[in-house]
């Protein structure tokens, strides 16, 4: 059976950068008191990018897609598989994955959307690197974008404070080396309603509640137990031991919660890489962007070991164990 490698990562991130203090002055105006402070201490968020109304999810995956087809030194036409992981599609249907390949000027591949929230790239590499070491693909792009400021209640100081915009996404090659090393995926729909955007459109009205919702200290507790045993499952499925890895690229959503995990698992923070100060929350596109961001200053090499790791609403969560 062949391999699947991952040979190129890529992002884009909208230009306009939020700062805790834009945002706290922005909530003041209806009255909402956060502050700088709050939002370092409790989240270890710093700012985010916002992108613009307007601009949509697939046209945000396709400048990843296209930075990540350069690192990997391929055209869009070698590519026959493409995953986005999103829960900010452009439409109900077609599925944003469609619109980004003809974005890309392709055709004739697969092209379809996973959702599962916040674990949703590791969901998608997870259903690709399946697909490639089953022949059914050789090149797969795997892209993770959202615009989450789309489903954020503006007025609601405990969520809209933790998430940005942004798309990063990966290029795989079935490979004759070894490159993802260990899979898992797990989830308990009986934990739907702790993070949820319970809205639908329906009969041409929204119907329900369109922004999302959470219950930040269940999601915290479950998180951190949940990615703290998958990643033991996942190392030990390789047949290797927590020191053996390199990188931990945890899902981006608080950087106490990322703390948890790391100590947990017994992975050190010089080996943790960590962006959401910068980024913020930015759901199925947190771990390809930091994945990117640690690859491009040189952090991350080639041959190192990585666990990525992502944990979202459904409840959803998972480990993907690979070689770079
Ligand atoms: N600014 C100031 N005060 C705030 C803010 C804010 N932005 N948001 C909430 N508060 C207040 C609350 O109203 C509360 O006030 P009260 O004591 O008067 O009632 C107080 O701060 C403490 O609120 P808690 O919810 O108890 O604060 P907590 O320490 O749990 O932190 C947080 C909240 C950051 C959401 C935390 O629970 C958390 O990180 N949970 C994990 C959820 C997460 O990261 N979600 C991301 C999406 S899920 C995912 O990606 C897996």
């Amino acid at each position: 059976m062949p391999y699947t490698k991952i040979i190129g990562t890529g992002a884009y991130l909208p230009p306009r950068i939020v700062s805790n203090d834009e945002l706290a002055a922005q909530l003041a105006q209806d009255g909402i008191e956060t502050s700088d402070q709050w939002i370092i201490e409790r989240t270890g968020i710093r700012q985010r990018h916002i992108a613009e109304r307007g601009v949509t999810t697939s046209q945000i995956a396709t400048f990843a897609a296209q930075a990540a087809l350069k690192d990997a030194g391929l055209d869009a036409a070698d590519i026959d598989l493409i995953v986005v992981a999103t829960s900010t599609p452009d439409f109900v249907f077609p599925s944003t994955a469609c619109l980004v390949q003809n974005q890309l000027g392709i055709s004739g591949g697969a092209a379809f959307d996973v959702q599962a929230v916040c674990s949703g790239f590791v969901y998608a590499l997870t259903t690709a690197d399946a697909l490639i070491k089953a022949g059914n693909a050789t090149k797969a792009l795997v892209i993770g974008a959202e615009v989450f400021s789309s489903i954020l209640d503006w007025k609601d100081r405990s969520t809209c404070v933790l998430f940005g915009d942004g798309a990063g996404a990966v290029v795989l090659s079935q490979s004759d080396e070894p490159g993802i090393l260990a899979t898992q995926l797990k989830a308990d729909g009986s934990q739907n309603h702790i993070l949820c955007a319970a809205g639908n459109v329906s009969y041409g009205e929204v119907v329900g509640d369109p922004f999302l919702r959470m219950d930040g200290q269940a999601v915290f507790k479950f998180a951190v137990n949940a990615l703290s045993k998958s990643g033991q499952d996942v190392v030990a499925q390789a047949g290797l031991t927590m020191d053996q890895i390199d990188w931990l690229i945890p899902h981006q959503a608080n950087v106490r919660i990322i703390n948890f995990i790391g100590r947990k698992l017994g992975v050190p923070t010089e080996k943790v890489v960590i962006t959401l100060d910068k980024h913020a929350n930015t759901s199925a596109a947190s771990v390809p962007l930091a994945l990117d961001a640690a690859r491009k200053d040189g952090r991350v090499q080639r041959g190192q070991t990585l666990l990525m790791q992502g944990v979202g609403g459904g409840f959803t969560w998972g480990s993907v164990l690979a070689r770079l």
